[in-house]
């Protein structure tokens, strides 16, 4: 079956009539893949089916493109012409494409010098206007809220209840492949908290059970487990670098309402898991979606949850190929030999 998008899939759950023109990349549909190796590891012999929602294979690359389809298709039938965000650089991308195909102009505010080198890539291809600011992501919403007010351009970041509606698909997804029920826990990486607010919205609004929450926060980024602002927010996982998190309300109310777990882990824990999906998983994704794996790791040893026979999902909020220096430098350095299959050879023979 051709897969028409989130909107077009799952329009008897939005507030779009049949009249909208949706603005669409066909996003959404992402591989719920199996992780038997992963959950080996991580809890031996205890019967854990680990699931990974694997949003990296979104049309930009980020769990982003299931709100941006959304927040553009609304604001094209608001008749606006131009949008903006503040972003680390997922929101960034998305935006661009979506407002490419709808014909919008789009500018971007994000961290100089804080954003992951395919995603600065990716908005500047798809022609926003790539504003670099001399601040964190927190300063640049500040910018973007104020700004919206003044300028006829409509704000595309979660904020806008829009984002939210699409990206609540992502929960109607899961729910649909585990066979029509919700698994008992799901974990990802909380930044400005926008993506565990939609969740928590689409599996009470979907019926078919609801999963514990385990978010994630990195450690020099964690403002909502800390309970207070972060004024100089710092992680490798630049996606989540944030230390105001819009969402933060809706955030802390999804997890008391779901009986579920915020937590920090560091930037080794969150590059321990981004490394272990690529190699037990084969599966590549931005360091800050291997947040919701470290914190996963992080809870099972110390107890606080218990895998048994649990069905849990881990959702990769972005690919791999996002951040291509992150990983680079984190990698070991590839071997150099001759042209000739001699060298080949004795390389084989010397490193069994
Ligand atoms: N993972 C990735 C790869 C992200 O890009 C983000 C957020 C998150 C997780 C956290 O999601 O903010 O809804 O809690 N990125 C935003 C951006 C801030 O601008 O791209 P959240």
């Amino acid at each position: 079956m051709k897969w028409p998008g989130i909107i077009a899939a799952y329009r008897p759950y939005l507030p779009f009539d049949d009249q909208t023109q949706i603005i669409t990349l066909n996003e959404g549909n992402t591989p719920l893949i199996r992780a038997n190796r992963l959950a080996e590891h991580l809890a031996p012999r205890t019967g854990l089916k680990l699931y990974l929602k694997y949003e990296g294979l979104n049309p930009t690359g980020s769990f982003k493109d299931r709100g941006m389809t959304a927040a553009i298709t609304q604001a094209v039938q608001e008749g606006a012409k131009s949008v903006i965000c503040a972003s680390t650089g997922n929101t960034a991308a998305s935006a661009a494409a979506y407002a490419a195909r709808a014909g919008l102009r789009c500018l971007v505010l994000v961290p100089e010098g804080k954003i992951a080198l395919g995603k600065l890539a990716a908005c500047l291809t798809y022609g926003a206007e790539v504003i670099s600011i001399q601040g964190s992501f927190d300063d640049g919403l500040a910018m973007v809220r104020e700004i919206v007010q003044r300028q006829p351009v409509a704000l595309v970041n979660s904020i806008n209840p829009w984002r939210l509606e699409g990206q609540k698909t992502g929960a109607f997804e899961i729910c649909d492949q585990l066979g029509g029920r919700a698994p008992d826990w799901h974990c990802l990486p909380v930044g400005n908290a926008g993506n565990i607010t939609a969740y928590w919205m689409g599996y009470k609004q979907y019926g078919k059970g609801l999963p514990r929450l385990l978010g994630g926060q990195a450690m020099g980024a964690a403002p909502i487990v800390r309970g207070e602002v972060v004024q100089q927010p710092e992680t490798v996982a630049t996606a989540i670098r944030i230390g105001n998190p819009a969402r933060w309300r809706e955030a802390v109310q999804a997890l008391d309402e779901s009986g579920g777990i915020i937590t920090a882990v560091s930037d080794d824990d969150i590059l321990a898991a981004w490394k272990l999906l690529a190699r037990l998983e084969g599966v590549f994704v931005e360091p800050a979606s291997a947040t919701g794996i470290a914190a996963l790791k992080q809870q099972i040893d110390q107890g606080e949850i218990d895998p048994t026979d649990k069905t849990i999902v881990c959702v990769l909020t972005g690919h791999g190929l996002k951040d291509p220096e992150t990983a680079v430098s984190h990698a070991t350095t590839p071997v150099t030999l001759p042209a000739n299959t001699d060298s080949l050879e004795q390389y084989l023979t010397t490193h069994p």
